[in-house]
Order: C-alpha cells, then sequence, then structure tokens
C-alpha cells in the first residue's frame, strides 16, 4: 500500500508558498517532483518559493518557460526546474540532460506529460487545480517512492 498523502487545499498565494517551503526541506539529491496541472494553477510558483527556501541569498527564479530549464545552486545541492510544454518529442528531454540531472540533482518538471515514459518511476505527481475561488488551489499527489513518500508526509503534517 503507497503512504496516503493528504489534498492540500491552499487558500493564497501566501498557503501554497508555505507548503513548497515545507516539502523543499524534505527533499534531496535523486528526487523528482512531477508538476502537473493546466496554465495559472501555481506550477512556477510553486517551484519558486521551494528552490528560493533553499538557498541563503534567494535568486531569481523565472519560469523555464522558453529557456526548457534553469538550475539553481541550492544548500542541498543542485535543482533542476524545466518546464517541458514546449518539447516536440520526450528524446528532446534526454538531450536537455533531464534523464541524468534526475539522478544527480533535485528536479521539479512542469508539463511532464511531454516527456512520455521518460520521466522517473520514483518520481512524485503534484496535481494542481485551480478551485471555484480565483485564488484557492488544490494539490493532491500521486506515484512515487516510498521512501520519499514518506519525507513529503512529514512536509503534510
Ligand atoms: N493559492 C495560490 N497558489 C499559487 N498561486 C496562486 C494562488 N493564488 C493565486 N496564485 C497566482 O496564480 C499564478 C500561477 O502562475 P504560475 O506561473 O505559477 O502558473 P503555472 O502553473 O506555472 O502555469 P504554466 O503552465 O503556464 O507554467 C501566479 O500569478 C500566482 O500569484
Ligand atoms: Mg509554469
Amino acid at each position: 500500500m503507497l503512504i496516503e498523502l493528504p489534498n492540500q487545499t491552499l487558500n493564497t498565494s501566501e498557503e501554497t508558498a508555505n507548503l513548497a517551503v515545507r516539502v523543499g526541506a524534505q527533499l534531496r539529491i535523486g528526487d523528482t517532483l512531477l508538476l502537473q496541472g493546466d496554465i495559472g494553477t501555481g506550477k512556477s510558483f510553486f517551484a519558486r518559493a521551494l528552490i528560493q527556501s533553499l538557498q541563503d541569498h534567494p535568486e531569481d527564479v523565472p519560469s523555464p518557460t522558453f529557456t526548457l530549464v534553469q538550475t539553481y545552486t541550492t544548500n542541498v545541492g543542485e535543482v533542476w526546474h524545466a518546464d517541458l510544454y514546449r518539447l516536440n518529442d520526450p528524446s528532446e528531454a534526454e538531450e536537455l540532460g533531464l534523464t541524468e540531472a534526475f539522478s544527480d540533482t533535485i528536479c521539479l518538471i512542469e508539463w511532464p506529460d511531454r516527456m512520455a515514459n521518460l520521466s522517473p518511476p520514483d518520481a512524485i505527481i503534484l496535481s494542481f487545480t485551480t478551485l471555484a475561488n480565483d485564488d484557492t488551489r488544490q494539490i493532491s499527489f500521486s506515484g512515487g517512492a516510498q521512501a520519499l513518500r514518506s519525507r513529503i508526509l512529514k512536509a503534510l503534517l
């Protein structure tokens, strides 16, 4: 049985940022979070808060919409932030070096469906949705290795 990770309802962007900080504190090299959900649901917002919380001097974290990948040096090692929306073919994920980065860095990947079955089996999927109120988001968790799920659970308690 997979460890149950309860859905999170975030009523404000501050609440989403706080969750991102708590999740970030649990991550280690080799972990991948797949951030899925429609445009504007807060995937980049979540990634930005997470990355900046791992830096003593928080850098700008622009959306990787056009660069596809942005890399960051943090207190826990290298973090890759990718947005695969513009990937034309899953094989391009390999060309970007992503498949190696999965084991060597912490990866936060938006639009992971674009790389099809190249995403690592241990990764946890965070699904973002916008609820009725414009500023309310829900994040649900699926898949992932048990060890990573148990660390993420600590961030949700
Ligand atoms: N509760 C909330 N959590 C996260 N973001 C929120 C929330 N309420 C409002 N927002 C706003 O929603 C927007 C989310 O934009 P963001 O760029 O993170 O979306 P995205 O999911 O990365 O979209 P894309 O698929 O285009 O990359 C931001 O402007 C953010 O301020
Ligand atoms: Mg984005």
